[in-house]
């Protein structure tokens, strides 16, 4: 079977799927794919490792008559029309569990780094303009013993809670539904999101991104924070109104952000980049070697069950299979 590859991956799940006898075509080149080249390789393929900004949509998968399975290399999915994909009868997967302790990580670096200035201490080091130990210098938030507050109690919400309670913290939730395991794991209390936005010195965002969940966090939600707190996005951009959340930072609405993703990736809101109280990294909340290489292979074990008519380990419209 052809499996397309919109764009280099590590190698192991490559190597699965060509041992298993598969013929795998990889877009040689790493920069999101454009449109044409995009539709010209699912054309022809029975599966598609895509990446989070590849569009799948209807159009595409029209483009990929033979498509029967598609995998982004991701656990989000956003990018993809799953309904779309079922229609046609084509599985959709992705790759929970795998990424979660990566991406938690990632939020609490972003977390540390927002609340002790991480950013501004680099930068004043390497300019050659430290003068020297100041008392007045550079102070920012204490952590330990804050309040923790988690948009979204899945698995990676979860693990950024779990790493709250080594830092002593009082974690609360919102999130759809009770969910038993953060509270047995952290003693976190669900609560709404009027109360967590009172409540919380550090709010980190783990949902994922939906029609309900679109600029959740605007501007009448940033008013109702503490000045003090920090904002943390490792979710997906458009869960933020980047407007609203530059205007917050400006005027001291909230005290700092730490930003893993973006309303409209690669582009950077130009308010943002002017602010000293945001942390900005580059969309890598899984960007670990180990992670990313175990992505792969989840990728093609999706794949391979599929073809092998097996449940694979992770799809979003197992009705198809
Ligand atoms: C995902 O897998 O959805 C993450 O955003 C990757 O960093």
């Amino acid at each position: 079977m052809r499996v397309f590859v919109t764009r280099p991956i590590p190698e192991p799940g490559l190597a699965k799927l060509r041992e298993a006898g598969h013929d795998v075509r990889v877009a040689p080149q790493d920069r999101k794919l454009d449109r044409a080249a995009l539709l010209e390789g699912l054309a022809g393929a029975e599966a598609a490792i895509t990446m989070l900004d590849d569009r799948i949509d209807a159009e595409a998968f029209d483009a990929g008559r033979g498509l029967r399975v598609v995998t982004n290399f991701a656990v989000g999915y956003n990018n993809i029309d799953v309904a779309a994909a079922t229609a046609r009868r084509i599985a959709v997967g992705n790759t929970p569990g795998v990424l979660t302790d990566a991406t938690a990580d990632l939020a609490w670096a972003l977390l540390l780094a927002a609340a002790r200035r991480l950013g501004e201490g680099e930068a004043l080091v390497r300019a050659g303009q430290w003068e020297g130990w100041g008392p007045l210098q550079l102070l920012g938030w204490q952590v330990a013993g804050k309040t923790l507050g988690i948009v979204g109690a899945g698995r990676i919400g979860r693990a950024v809670a779990r790493r709250g309670k080594g830092f002593d913290m009082r974690v609360l939730y919102y999130g759809r539904r009770d969910c038993p395991e953060i509270e047995r794991e952290t003693g976190a209390r669900r609560v709404t999101l009027d109360e967590l936005l009172a409540e919380t010195d550090f709010l980190s965002l783990n949902c994922p991104l939906t029609p309900e969940t679109h600029h959740l966090i605007g501007a009448p939600q940033l008013a109702a924070m503490k000045p003090t707190a920090i904002l943390v996005n490792t979710a997906r951009g458009p869960v933020v109104d980047e407007e609203a959340l530059v205007e917050a930072l400006k005027t001291g609405r909230i005290a700092a952000a730490g930003l893993d993703v973006y309303e409209k990736e690669p582009v950077v809101h130009p308010g943002l980049m002017d602010l000293k109280n945001v942390v900005l990294l580059p969309h890598v909340g899984s960007g670990t070697t180990e992670t990313r290489a175990v992505m792969s292979v989840m990728c093609a074990d999706n794949i391979l069950a599929v073809f092998e008519k097996r449940q694979p380990p992770s799809v979003l419209n197992p009705e198809v299979l």
